[in-house]
C-alpha cells in the first residue's frame, strides 16, 4: 500500500468538533481519485481470498468504499443505517454513546447463514458503533464476520479492538 498517498490527502482539522479533538476528515480521501484507488486496492487486497459475499456499509461514511469494494469483490452491499430510514422490516441493535443510547438497524431479509461478511466503517474510535454493527450482523448468524476501517485512532482509545470477538479478524490501513 502506498500509505503516503493517503497521509497525503488526508485533512486534520484541529480542535473539531470540541477542543482538543484533531479531527481526521476522511473526506479529502474520498475526493482524490488516487488515494480513493488506493483505498479501494488496499481492501481488495486484504479481502481478495476471503470469500466475501456481502459488504455492511455503515452510514454515512462507512457508505463510501462499501460499493466500491463490493464490486471488484463481486459481493453485494448491505446498508446498515440510523434508525427509521430503511422502508422494510428490520432487525436492530442499540448501544450506549456518550450521551444517550443510539440504535441502528439492517433489513432482516439482508443476510444469511451462508454469507461471509465484511463490514466497514471509516473510523475506528471508542469502538461503540462497530461493536454494535458486529452485535448486529452476530443475529443473522454469518459464516464469518471481518471488520475493516479506513483509520484506527488506536493512541487515543487503545482498548477498542479489545472489545470485538476474537474471532471477528479487524484491520486498519491507518493508524494514529
Ligand atoms: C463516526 C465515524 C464512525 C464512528 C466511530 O460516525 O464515522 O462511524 O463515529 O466512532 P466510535 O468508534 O466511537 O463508535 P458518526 O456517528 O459521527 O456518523 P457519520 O458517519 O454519519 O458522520
Ligand atoms: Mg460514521
Amino acid at each position: 500500500m502506498n500509505k503516503q498517498v493517503l497521509l497525503d490527502n488526508l485533512r486534520c482539522i484541529p480542535d473539531w468538533p470540541i477542543q482538543g479533538v484533531n479531527f481526521r476528515d476522511v473526506t479529502t480521501l474520498f475526493k482524490s481519485a488516487e488515494a480513493l484507488k488506493e483505498i479501494t486496492e488496499e481492501m481488495c487486497d486484504i479481502y481478495a481470498d476471503k470469500g466475501i459475499t456481502k459488504i455492511v456499509g455503515i452510514e454515512s461514511r462507512g457508505f463510501v468504499m462499501s460499493s466500491a469494494v463490493a464490486v471488484r469483490l463481486g459481493a453485494g452491499v448491505v446498508l446498515c443505517r440510523k434508525p427509521g430510514k430503511l422502508p422494510c422490516e428490520t432487525v436492530q441493535e442499540s448501544y450506549a454513546k456518550e450521551y444517550g443510547i443510539d440504535t441502528i438497524e439492517i433489513h432482516k431479509d439482508a443476510i444469511n447463514e451462508n454469507d461471509v461478511v465484511l463490514l466497514h466503517d471509516d473510523l475506528l474510535a471508542t469502538g461503540g458503533t462497530m461493536k454494535a454493527a458486529c452485535n448486529l450482523v452476530k443475529k443473522f448468524k454469518p459464516k464469518k464476520i471481518y471488520c475493516n476501517f479506513i483509520i484506527e485512532l488506536n493512541s487515543e482509545f487503545p482498548n477498542s479492538r479489545a472489545l470485538f470477538d476474537k474471532d471477528i479478524e479487524i484491520s486498519s490501513l491507518l493508524q494514529f
